[in-house]
């Protein structure tokens, strides 16, 4: 995988102290951002960590979907690490991840999904490397849903042309920058020929101003069975927020699971990375969890960051980890706890 980001000039360590806003969040959440934490300190890369609590039970007895301090800190910072957040099924508080994303005007969720060698997985000779880039702000994830009457429900999906235009040009630009081949737009315009439409008109009209990227389109439940069938064919994904969010679990199936993928949510002004994996409440507190995903997505951060040679570093560190296959977790058929695996990629350092 190219690390996510354009090449950028490399810092010293020495050089800078960074400030970055570190979310733990709750379930495994505390688990996996404390673990990449570790790791990213062990780089030597100087950060200034301000942790900014956020969980379900802090929403809810204070009653504030996003807490200020939570907003305020990034946007102090610019740049945040975050771990996942529960959201109750069915009722309760709005979604605080959504809800982040929106405030920050965090439009660009970026997944990239790759092999990593040892990992066992029913892809084990097909190079998977992908990147894909959800719209992060708007279609069903509106929140605009209405009872009519009793029995009847109407959820209101939003697709602008600002939003399609601005994650389409920040799909295309990003494979511009990194020699990437081919671009794929993922739709049901068949169907919702109107917003699905939109969508996919913004996408054509930036792909002509790349002649030199193939762009091709799929409706999203062929999309999604060639993912499943031939996933070496997908280069860079560009979808609206539900596909986005599907297809992206259904990527990281393929590569050993939701244990391994990192993400980013990118805005013009801030970054917040976070792993594209929820809080996972079956195994919270039990030491299981699998820091790879957050680790990844710190990878991620030090590229935005500029610390590149850290960065790197970090990732090989990792990569090694699998490569070894002795302090692998349970979840990609392991028998380390989440401190064990961070051990290893720290002495991998
Ligand atoms: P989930 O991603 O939390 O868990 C799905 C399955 O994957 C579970 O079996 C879990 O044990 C496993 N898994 C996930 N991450 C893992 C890791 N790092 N290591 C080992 N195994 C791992 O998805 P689920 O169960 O649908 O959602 C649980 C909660 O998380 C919900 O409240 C949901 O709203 C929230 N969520 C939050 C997100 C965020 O904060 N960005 C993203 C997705 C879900």
């Amino acid at each position: 995988m190219a690390v996510w980001g354009r090449a950028a000039p490399l810092a010293t360590m020495d050089e800078v102290s960074h400030k970055v806003t570190l979310i733990p969040g709750d379930g495994i959440g505390p688990e996996v951002a404390s673990a990449a934490r570790k790791a990213v300190d062990a780089t030597g890369v100087k950060i200034d960590w301000e942790v900014a609590e956020l969980s379900g039970d802090i929403i809810a007895k204070t009653g504030q979907s996003i807490p200020q301090y939570v907003l305020d800190s990034v946007d102090r910072t610019k740049v945040g690490l975050k771990g996942p957040v529960t959201t109750p099924i069915g009722g309760g508080y709005t979604s605080v991840n959504v809800g982040l994303r929106k405030k920050l005007d965090l439009f660009a969720n970026v997944r990239p999904v790759y092999t990593i060698p040892g990992i066992n997985t029913r892809y084990q000779d097909v190079k998977i490397d992908m990147v894909l880039f959800r719209e992060n702000t708007e279609d069903l994830y509106s929140g605009l849903e209405h009872e009519v009457v009793k029995g009847v429900v109407t959820g209101i999906k939003v697709i602008t042309r600002v939003a399609s235009t601005r994650i389409a040009e920040y799909a295309f630009e990003y494979a511009a920058a990194n020699g990437r081949k081919k671009v794929s737009a993922i739709h049901k315009a068949n169907i919702m020929k109107l917003a699905d439409g939109l969508f996919l008109q913004c996408c054509r009209e930036v792909a002509a101003k790349y002649p030199q990227i193939e762009y091709n389109e799929l409706i999203v439940d062929n999309a999604s069975m060639q993912m499943v069938t031939k996933p070496q064919q997908y280069d860079v994904l560009v979808l609206p927020n539900l596909y986005g969010d599907i297809v992206s679990d259904l990527a990281a199936g393929l590569v050993g699971g939701l244990g391994i993928v990192p993400g980013a949510n990118m805005g013009f002004n801030h970054a917040v990375f976070e792993a594209v994996h929820g809080s996972a409440p079956d195994i919270a507190g039990k030491g299981l969890a699998n820091p790879t995903a957050m680790m990844l997505s710190a990878v991620m951060m030090l590229r935005h960051l500029k610390e590149i040679d850290a960065c790197e570093r970090l990732k090989a560190a990792v990569e090694k980890v699998y490569a070894e296959g002795k302090h692998t977790t349970g979840d990609v058929g392991g028998k380390a706890g989440t401190s064990e695996f961070t051990d290893a990629v720290i002495a991998n350092l």
